[in-house]
C-alpha cells in the first residue's frame, strides 16, 4: 500500500482561461481515508482523475508512494476507482462484474474466484453471485461496485460521490459500511462528496475545496474547531455558523448588549469584522443582540432557532441551538450572546482568520 502526494498539480481545461484545480498540494498518508469536499464545480472531480490517470496534469506531479505516477497510465497505477454510477454490466452475473477487471488484465480463473468469494464475504453478496445487476437493490449495487475495486487489491482507491443515487437512510448506513470497510482493509483511500456531513463522519482528514483552490485539510475536528477562513467556517457545520459583520469598537465588537473582546492589534488593522459563532455557541439571556424568531425546529432535547437581527450593516440571519421544552414562540424577541471564547473572527473580503 501506499500513500498519495498531489504537489501542486493543476489542471486547466482546454478553452478555459481559469484552472479547474489550481496549484493542489496534498499529502494522502499511507492507509488514511481522506474526504475531498466542496460545492458543486470546485474541482473534486478532476483532482481524483488527475489521480486515477484519466485527467491530464498540466502542472506539478502526482505521486503515489515514492512513484511519479504523473505520466503513466491509468491501468499501471494500482488504483481502483468506484464511480458515482456504478456502471455495472447488466448481462453479467454479480460475481463475473466482480471478478471483470481482474479477466482482463489475465489473472487465473481460480485466483478470480477465491477472489471474488473473498469480496463476497466482506460485502455480504455471497447468496447474489449469480443474480444479475438488475435484481439487485440499490444499496447491493454500491456494494458490487465496491466489490469490483477491492478484487483488484489496488494501493488505493478513488471513490466519486459512490453514494448519491442511494435514498436518504440507506446513504447513512452505506457511508458507516463504507467507513468500517476501509478501516478493515487499511487502503489508502480518496473519497469525493459534496456533502460536509459526508465528509465529517467518515474521513480522518478532510480537504476543502473552492473553485479549484484547497481551503483547507484537517481532521474533522481542526476544520469545525479552527476553520482557516470564513468560506471553510461557513461551509463546515449544519447548520452553518453564523457569520455576522460588526464594525470595530473600543476593546471588540458590540454584540447587542454584550461585547465580544477583539485583540487591539486586530481592531487597528479591521475596522469593519466578520464575527463567527456556532449555533450550539449562542447562549440566550438578558443582554446580547436582540433576535426575532422566525422558525423554531425541534429537534426533541434542543431546538434550532432561526430568527434576524439588524446590525448596523443591516438585517441579518442568526441561528441559535437553544435546550429545554419552554421554547420561544415565532415573532417572539430573543436576547443572545457568544460563550465566552466560543468565537471566530474572519477578515471582511478575503474572510482570512483572524482569530
Ligand atoms: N471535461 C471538461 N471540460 C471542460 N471543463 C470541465 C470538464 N470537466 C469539468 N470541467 C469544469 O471544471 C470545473 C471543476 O469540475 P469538477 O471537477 O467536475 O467539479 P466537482 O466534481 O467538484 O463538481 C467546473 O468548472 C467544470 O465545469
Ligand atoms: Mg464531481
Amino acid at each position: 500500500m501506499a500513500g498519495v502526494t498531489f504537489d501542486a498539480a493543476t489542471r486547466v481545461y482546454p478553452g478555459s482561461d481559469t484552472p479547474a484545480v489550481a496549484d493542489l498540494d496534498l499529502q494522502i498518508e499511507d492507509g488514511e481515508f481522506l474526504v475531498l469536499v466542496g460545492p458543486s464545480g470546485c474541482g473534486k472531480s478532476t483532482s481524483l482523475r488527475m489521480l486515477a490517470g484519466l485527467e491530464a496534469v498540466d502542472d506539478g506531479r502526482i505521486l503515489v508512494g515514492d512513484r511519479d505516477v504523473t505520466h503513466v497510465s491509468p491501468k499501471d497505477r494500482d488504483i481502483a476507482m468506484v464511480f458515482q454510477n456504478y456502471a455495472l454490466y447488466p448481462h453479467m452475473s454479480v460475481g463475473d462484474n466482480m471478478g471483470f477487471a481482474l479477466r482482463i488484465s489475465g489473472v487465473g480463473t481460480d485466483e478470480i474466484a477465491r477472489r471474488v468469494a473473498e469480496a463476497a464475504k466482506i460485502l455480504d453478496l455471497e447468496p447474489y453471485l449469480d443474480r444479475r445487476p438488475k435484481s439487485l437493490s440499490g444499496g447491493q449495487r454500491q456494494r458490487v461496485a465496491m466489490g469490483r475495486a477491492i478484487v483488484r487489491r489496488p494501493r488505493v482507491f478513488l471513490m466519486d460521490e459512490p453514494l448519491s443515487n442511494l435514498d436518504a437512510k440507506l446513504r447513512v448506513q452505506t457511508r458507516t459500511e463504507i467507513a468500517a470497510l476501509q478501516r478493515r482493509l487499511g487502503v489508502t483511500t480518496v473519497y469525493v462528496t459534496h456533502d460536509q456531513v459526508e465528509a465529517m463522519t467518515m474521513g480522518d482528514r478532510v480537504a476543502v475545496l473552492k473553485d479549484g483552490v484547497l481551503q483547507q485539510a484537517g481532521t474533522p475536528r481542526e476544520l469545525y474547531d479552527r476553520p482557516v477562513n470564513a468560506f471553510v467556517a461557513g461551509f463546515i457545520g449544519s447548520p452553518a455558523m453564523n457569520l455576522l459583520e460588526f464594525g470595530a469598537e473600543d476593546g471588540g465588537v458590540r454584540f447587542g448588549g454584550a461585547t465580544v473582546p477583539v485583540e487591539r492589534s486586530v481592531l487597528a488593522a479591521h475596522p469593519r469584522l466578520l464575527l463567527g459563532v456556532r449555533p450550539e455557541d449562542l447562549e440566550v439571556g438578558d443582554r446580547g443582540l436582540p433576535v426575532e424568531v422566525d422558525v423554531v425546529e425541534e429537534l426533541g432535547a434542543d431546538a434550532y432557532v432561526y430568527g434576524h437581527a439588524v446590525l448596523d450593516g443591516g438585517p441579518a440571519n442568526v441561528v441559535a441551538r437553544v435546550r429545554g421544552r419552554s421554547l420561544p414562540a415565532k415573532g417572539a424577541l430573543l436576547r443572545v450572546a457568544p460563550r465566552p471564547g466560543s468565537t471566530h473572527l474572519f477578515a471582511v473580503g478575503d474572510g482570512a482568520r483572524l482569530g
